[in-house]
C-alpha cells in the first residue's frame, strides 16, 4: 500500500510538478556533488552558484580528486562565491572522506552544521529526514504544518519563490486554501550583514590581491591579513603574503 500523503505535502508537490526550478544538483544522488552544492548555497544565491557548481565538477568530478588539489587551486576557484573560509572546509571534509569514507554523523565532517548534513542525507542518501533551512522553517512556521522529508525540494522551491519572507505571494501559493498565514507578512528575521565598508569586504579585497601573485605584507591591510592568516587562507612568511601550498 502506497504511504498517505497528507493534503498539504500532495498540493505541494503537484505544483512542485509543473514549477519547481529545474537546477543541477537535482540531477544527481552522488553525495560529493550535493555536499559542494550544499556548501556553495549556504550563502550563495542559487544563480550565483549554479554555473561554479558545474565548473568545479568539472574540474574535481570526485571527492578524491578535491582532496588532492592544493589549497591555493580550490582559494582561486572559489573566488567571487563569497565567504572564502567554506572553499577551504570543504577541501578538508573531502580529505577526510577520501581518507575515511562517508561518516555516519555527517556533521563531523568541516562545514557541515545539521542543516547541510541532513540535505546531504536526504538528496544523496534519501534517508527521510527534512533539511530545515530559513525557507523551509518559514514555510511550516506560516502554514503550521510538518512536511515530509519527500517534500524538501518542493519546500525550498516555495520558500524562495512564492512564500517570501516579507512579501509572500500568496494569490499564487499552491497552499493558500488551508494556509493560516495566508496574506499576512512578517519581517525578516536574519539578513546577511552588508558588504560594502564591512570587514568582510576588507579581507575579501586582500583575499583577491594575493590571488594574483604574492605580496609584500606591508603594503597590505594588517587586520584582514591577521584575520585571513588565523583562518589559513594566506601564509605570511619572510615578509610575504601567499595562498597556502
Ligand atoms: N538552498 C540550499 N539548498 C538548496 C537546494 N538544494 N536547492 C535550492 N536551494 C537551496
Amino acid at each position: 500500500m502506497l504511504a498517505e500523503v497528507e493534503a498539504m505535502d500532495a498540493a505541494l508537490l503537484a505544483w512542485f510538478q509543473d514549477s519547481g526550478r529545474d537546477l543541477p544538483w537535482r540531477r544527481t544522488r552522488d553525495p560529493y556533488a550535493i555536499l559542494v552544492s550544499e556548501v556553495m548555497l549556504q550563502q550563495t544565491q542559487v544563480e550565483r552558484v549554479m554555473p561554479r557548481y558545474s565548473r568545479w565538477l568539472q574540474r574535481w568530478p570526485t571527492v578524491d580528486a578535491l582532496a588532492a588539489a592544493s589549497p591555493a587551486e580550490v582559494i582561486v576557484e572559489w573566488q567571487g562565491l563569497g565567504y572564502n573560509r567554506r572553499a577551504l572546509a570543504l577541501h578538508r571534509a573531502a580529505a577526510k572522506v577520501a581518507e575515511h569514507g562517508w561518516p555516519a554523523d555527517l556533521t563531523v565532517l568541516p562545514g557541515v552544521g545539521p542543516y547541510t548534513a541532513a540535505a546531504i542525507r536526504n538528496f544523496a542518501f534519501e534517508e527521510d529526514v527534512l533539511p530545515r533551512d530559513v525557507n523551509v522553517e518559514r514555510v511550516e512556521r506560516r502554514t503550521r504544518h510538518s512536511f515530509a522529508a519527500a517534500s524538501a525540494q518542493a519546500l525550498m522551491d516555495l520558500g524562495a519563490t512564492i512564500c517570501l519572507a516579507r512579501v509572500p505571494r500568496c494569490a499564487t501559493c499552491p497552499l493558500h486554501a488551508a494556509c493560516p498565514s495566508y496574506g499576512t507578512r512578517e519581517e525578516p528575521v536574519r539578513k546577511q550583514s552588508r558588504f560594502e565598508g564591512s570587514f568582510r569586504q576588507r579581507r575579501a579585497a586582500v583575499l583577491r590581491l594575493v590571488v594574483g601573485g604574492p605580496r609584500v605584507s606591508a603594503e597590505l591591510d594588517e587586520d584582514a591579513v591577521c584575520s585571513l592568516a588565523r583562518d589559513g587562507l594566506v601564509v605570511i612568511d619572510d615578509g610575504l603574503v601567499r595562498l597556502p601550498a
